[in-house]
């Protein structure tokens, strides 16, 4: 079994506006950014070395202050598009009619919870759902409820995961940083990288890594309450194939009286284009799924889904309340979401227009030395810049040229990955041919001005 070191690097947050270089940007721009510093605080980061100000969306598109537009390649949250009339308009009746809790019966939420729940192709009554606010929300309830249910502590995640924001989820999210503490009931294993190691390999060596966590939980007295990935890797540095990678994980995981919790809020509801859910692409069974960012089309609606048997007897020890989570405008929201998915045929979509996105991301691989690896499904795609592609370097600052002058050419995607050098392309669900032509061919654009004479870049 290949090894590789867990601890290879701490993800950057490549695509970070630097406030020290404020002074080149103009007077309205920097007077935009001082008053957020001044009334938000320190902690929040901005997008880009120029930042963007942004006051209208439509479909794949975006307008800037000064009326400019832009091609959003990067937005899973407005998933269906930005300001979907249906969602809006469903929203809109919502809130004129009434906006109360899961305290009161409510026909909305069953109706919701039962188209939902056969996405997911169990037994009726086998699974339930439980709504949040937020990804974060979903993940700490899922992990409660995986600690009561096999009362064990121990969480495994992927090197570089991100599993939310509360106290709880920062605790098993490592590219918050090395200033972000983990947990001591918290082991990582290494991502799948399929660049690196040979694709063959990676199931024997995921489930080699996981078995090697829940012995050193056991040792410490810990168990494992959960295994909990990202069947899309986002954060780890985008790893989509192959995809019968996590069987044998699970089952050491379930051997060991742990659950599997799958964190949908990246791969759900279609993203990868092969199927509504990630994990669904593994023919794994998870014991909880977790669900957020597209669920409302920008509106905040996340939830969990959870086997019957696992949730038992948290339900009879516990009780679960939720302000706003699942309230009737939430509900409404994602039901709309889950509406336009389907008379969309975006699943679809996805998957005829992210082929036509990967092979054109092949092509340029054919003639821009710098593009060392192109993978992905569906729309969630990762390409990654390397100075060196013998020896598979990162090329950090080559990827942010790239992010940035894609940004300038009005075209919207970030990075991610370890060192920040996997350029993460991740349209809305309705992101349509036409669109990923004018992507492809503003990225040889950039290409051919930022990509020569950095690095190796212009080989
Ligand atoms: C995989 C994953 N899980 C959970 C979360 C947390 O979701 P939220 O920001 O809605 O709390 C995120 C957010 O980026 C995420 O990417």
């Amino acid at each position: 079994v290949v090894t590789v070191d867990a601890d290879r690097g701490r993800m950057q947050m490549n695509n970070a506006f630097d406030p020290e270089a404020a002074g080149t940007l103009d007077e309205a721009t920097r007077a935009l950014i001082e008053r957020r510093a001044r009334l938000l605080g320190p902690a929040y980061r901005l997008f880009y070395k120029e930042p963007i100000h942004f006051v209208r969306g439509k479909g794949s598109r975006l307008w800037d202050a000064q009326g400019n537009e832009y091609l959003d390649a990067y937005n899973n949250v407005v998933s269906v598009g930005h300001a979907h009339p249906a969602v809006v308009e469903a929203v809109h009746r919502q809130m004129t009619t009434l906006c109360t809790h899961t305290r009161y019966l409510q026909e909305g939420i069953l109706d919701y919870a039962e188209q939902l729940l056969e996405t997911f192709g169990g037994a009726p009554g086998a699974q339930h759902l439980m709504m949040t606010c937020t990804g974060s929300e979903a993940n700490d309830l899922a992990t409660r409820i995986a600690k009561h249910s096999t009362g064990n502590q121990g969480i495994i995640v992927t090197s570089e995961a991100y599993h939310g924001n509360s106290e709880c989820t920062a605790g098993f999210s490592p590219s918050l940083g090395d200033n972000s503490p983990l947990g001591t009931w918290v082991r990582r294993v290494p991502a799948p990288d399929s660049y690196r190691i040979r694709p063959a390999d990676l199931a024997a060596f995921f489930e080699y890594h996981v078995r090697e966590a829940i012995a050193d939980l056991r040792r410490h007295g810990q168990g494992v309450a959960a295994l909990i990935v990202d069947s899309l890797f986002s954060s780890d540095g985008i790893y989509a194939h192959p995809t019968a990678l996590l069987s044998a994980a699970v089952g050491a995981v379930h051997d060991a009286g742990g659950l599997f919790i799958a964190d949908e809020v990246q791969s759900g509801f279609a993203r990868s284009g092969d199927a509504m859910w990630g994990y669904q692409r593994h023919g794994v069974s998870p014991d909880i799924v977790t669900m957020g960012k597209p669920m409302g089309n920008g509106y905040p609606v996340a939830g969990v889904v959870v086997a019957h048997d696992v949730v038992a007897e948290f339900g009879r020890e516990l009780r679960y309340f939720n302000t706003f989570g699942g309230n009737s405008v939430a509900v409404a929201a994602a039901q709309a979401t889950l509406n336009v998915i389907d008379e969309e045929r975006l699943l679809r979509n996805v998957r005829a227009t992210g082929a036509d996105l990967l092979g054109g991301l092949d092509e340029l691989a054919q003639r821009h030395y710098c593009i060392g690896d192109v993978r992905g499904a569906g729309f969630y795609i990762g390409v990654e810049i390397v100075s060196d592609r013998d020896r598979k370097t990162p090329d950090t600052q080559l990827a942010g040229h790239i992010v940035n002058g894609l940004r300038d050419r009005r075209v919207l995607i970030s990075a991610t990955g370890p060192a920040g050098n996997v350029l993460k392309i991740r349209p809305p669900l309705v992101f349509n041919g036409d669109d990923a032509a004018r992507f492809l061919e503003t990225l040889e654009d950039t290409l051919a001005v930022v990509g020569a004479g950095i690095g190796s870049g212009a080989r």
